[in-house]
């Protein structure tokens, strides 16, 4: 039998051909014993991304990413665990509505979720913003939360899929991200490692998205449902659009006000349907309902019985943080400067830069710029008018949240070239584009 060497794999993909299950286990063992070079890895990482993958072999790279390091086994909490995952947006607070709401209706939420990336936020973030609230919790502390209180939600561990976080890394300095199958078999080898039965996958797509073309994020939705379901699991995705950001909040602490709005039934339209939406596929596979309106009305229920408010609240206590904040939005952390930012015409709003915004919130201090920073929980920005709204001269169209008001004005100049508005009225892009089941 010849040995197998990483050059005649280069040399296969670069010509095209599909590896066999032992090749991918090759690669993925020679990257979590570092015993392939990284310019072999880079070079096989182009040749994916000009030759693409097989959906099989994207499936075994996933599946052998997965087991390269620790994983977590949540058989010992009754139910079954749906996971949900999205593809990252701005203004995304979509988790913190949903785990409440859905354990509130009887679907056990033990999730790993992650901090910010690039111009988008992350869920670890936001939580931290209320006072005391730990992501990091022992194992079983966090099995006996999900079994008390019907959700657990913790950072990732360090050695989760670390041949993951090295490929990854690698792709960042090659050019090689936007790679369909390689971002499919990524994110779905954390998905996998985290040990849920289900996943609903919330594929972003517009100009605040990984996921410019809708073409290209069915793809990846496609692609990651069929990793999913190979792998054993049951597995849908939802596309949604990001054309603009989720509800008004862009920002740690202004995000957590409007999930907790959202959660007493008064969040913004946009947040509230997609947190039905996926929240109704979750009970569907979570076999707590068979159809969509009857998973939306329990849902809908939880809302308004107050319960999934309830369940925040424990969820909350549970992992330390302070309830009386989430009681009392004024004992979240408040940036001292609130800059309303105004309209200089009449129109409508017809264009948002989703990225830009994210962006900005980043530079006000809500996101990092490098690994190891900081971030302030208080500043962002509230985009009060979204697309298609109308606007007269002289209304506010955003806030700023900043630590000084020179940060804020300079923030309030860049947001003039991020939301444009025009004399043409036209209608907002859909916000759910479609289902792959
Ligand atoms: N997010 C991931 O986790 N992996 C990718 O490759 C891209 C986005």
């Amino acid at each position: 039998m010849s040995v197998m060497r990483m050059i005649d794999l280069i040399y296969k993909k670069r010509n095209g051909a599909e590896h066999s299950p032992e090749e991918i286990r090759f690669i993925v063992n020679g990257i979590a014993e570092k015993s392939i070079p990284d310019y072999q890895l880079a070079a096989w990482c182009m040749a994916v991304y000009f030759q693409g993958m097989s959906p099989r072999e994207a499936r075994n790279l996933a599946i052998e990413m997965s087991v390269s390091g620790e994983t977590v086994d949540l058989s010992a909490i009754p139910g079954v665990k749906i996971d949900k995952h999205s593809t990252g947006g701005v203004g995304d607070k979509v988790s913190l509505v949903l785990a409440p709401l859905v354990a509130a209706a009887g679907a056990p939420v033990c999730k790993m979720s992650g901090r910010g990336l690039g111009h988008t936020g992350g869920t670890i973030d936001k939580l931290e913003s209320i006072p005391g609230f730990k992501t990091e919790i022992p194992k079983e502390d966090l099995f006996r939360q999900v079994k008390e209180v019907g959700i657990g939600l913790v950072g990732q561990t360090g050695n989760l899929v670390p041949a993951d976080k090295y490929l990854y890394a690698l792709r960042d300095v090659t050019c090689t991200v936007e790679s369909i199958p390689l971002i499919a078999a990524s994110i779905m080898s954390k998905k996998l490692a985290g040990g849920a039965d289900g996943y609903v996958l919330d594929v972003k797509v517009g100009n605040g998205a990984f996921m410019k073309d809708l073409e290209e994020a069915k793809s990846l939705a496609e692609l990651m449902v069929s990793i999913g379901k190979g792998a054993g699991k049951k597995c849908m995705a939802v596309l949604t659009g990001m054309d603009q950001p989720l509800g008004h909040a862009i920002g740690n602490a202004l995000e957590v006000q409007e999930a907790i709005a959202a959660l007493k039934g008064q969040g913004p339209g946009d947040l509230m349907e997609v947190s039905l939406t996926l929240g109704a596929q979750m009970l569907i596979l979570a076999g707590i309902e068979e159809e969509e309106a009857a998973a939306r009305n329990r849902l809908e229920q939880m809302i308004a019985d107050g319960a999934a408010w309830r369940t925040f609240e424990k969820w909350v206590s549970a992992q330390g943080g302070e309830v009386s904040a989430i009681r009392d939005e004024a004992l979240l952390p408040t940036a001292p400067i609130q800059l309303p930012v105004v309209s200089r015409n009449a129109g409508y709003v017809a264009y948002l830069d989703t990225e830009g915004l994210g962006m900005l919130a980043g530079r006000l201090g809500a996101g990092r710029a490098s690994k190891d920073d900081c971030i302030d929980h208080r500043v962002g920005l509230i985009i009060r008018k979204k697309l298609g709204d109308p606007v007269k001269e002289g209304e506010v169209l955003a806030e700023v949240h900043a630590r000084t008001m020179q940060e804020a004005q300079a923030a309030a100049e860049s947001l003039y070239n991020l939301v444009i508005v025009s004399a043409i009225h036209q209608p907002a892009p859909p916000l759910i584009y479609g289902y792959i089941i």
